[in-house]
């Protein structure tokens, strides 16, 4: 298991137990069959995506502590090494996300890492103590972080507080990103707002529709589909979905949510990266404690 290298004091740690040579080897999906019970996971992290914290007549509340109590015992059973909330962590409120942040999200007992969702609205007054992203969290909305030698990409779709806006993610930024990530053994790009619209491919609903924004996105998942590295795209806003895509021969997920007033089972996807640089996904209905999907990626 590993810790962010954006955590100071883990990162001898996982130079030293990753080597050189690991670097080099591509990590690939893998049928669940494949997987020994006895093959060391190197690396585990959960996805999940809209809590809507602070949405009237919903139990918000009890939500947030339901989704710290699903992820802490991911992490006291099975091993966590990070979580990402991928986007829609509160509900048209700048107020709720310094809520969420000091109150249930301190409680959380694995590091986590945020993306800005469409109903995530920031202040923009200067001198607001959420006047941007980065004064909430630390980071800008768009942004990456590594475990070890896995890339994650985080990529902002929204706008500053308009939940009815959805934006293609920045292409310059994702491509330098990716650019600078080149040699990675895998890239994982986290973008709340599906990039292709509705019906198009058979995508699902809930994804970019604006005439100009639909080109941009394409072009965001040409960009994607056309980088090697890149080895899957989670999306969150898509409450209904749990379901893996595939377009350019990439995987795209969605993990359902864990709040808000509509969508399946609440739930979240997990991510096992084995010893052997095989790996998968499935998502945890966590309302049932039962697991699905493990199945969907071929080869
Ligand atoms: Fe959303």
């Amino acid at each position: 298991m590993l810790q962010s290298t954006m955590m100071q004091t883990r990162r001898q740690f996982i130079r030293t137990s990753l080597g050189a040579t690991a670097a080099a080897v591509p990590v690939k999906w893998c049928r669940a069959e494949e997987v020994s019970p006895n093959l060391k996971i190197k690396l585990r992290v959960c996805v999940a995506s809209d809590l809507h914290y602070g949405q009237k007549d919903t139990p918000y509340v009890k939500m947030a502590d339901d989704l710290v109590g699903w992820v802490n015992e991911e992490k006291k059973t099975k091993g966590l090494d990070a979580l990402f909330l991928n986007g829609d962590l509160t509900n048209d409120s700048s107020e709720a996300l310094l809520i969420l942040r000091d109150g249930p999200l301190s409680t959380l007992q694995v590091p986590f890492h945020t993306i800005k969702g469409n109903h995530d609205f920031i202040d923009e007054k200067p001198g607001s103590p959420t006047e941007s992203w980065q004064k909430i969290w630390g980071y800008p909305s768009n942004h990456t972080v590594k475990y070890g030698d896995f890339v994650f990409i985080m990529a902002d779709t929204s706008a500053p507080r308009k939940s009815d806006v959805y934006l293609a993610a920045d292409l310059e930024w994702l491509k330098k990103e990716l650019e600078s990530h080149k040699d990675a053994p895998a890239i994982f790009v986290m973008i709340h707002i599906p990039q292709r619209k509705q019906g198009v491919e058979g995508w699902p609903q809930h994804g970019v529709h604006d005439v100009e924004e639909v080109g941009k996105a394409e072009a965001v998942m040409d960009l994607l589909e056309s980088t090697g590295n890149v080895r899957g795209v989670f999306h969150g806003h898509n409450h209904d979905e749990t379901a893996a895509y595939v377009s350019g021969e990439k995987r795209y997920f969605f993990d359902s949510h864990v709040g808000g007033s509509w969508g399946a089972k609440k739930g979240y996807r997990i991510l096992e990266i084995y010893e052997d640089n095989r790996m998968l996904t499935y998502q945890m209905n966590a309302e049932d404690n039962i697991e699905s999907n493990r199945d969907e990626i071929m080869g």
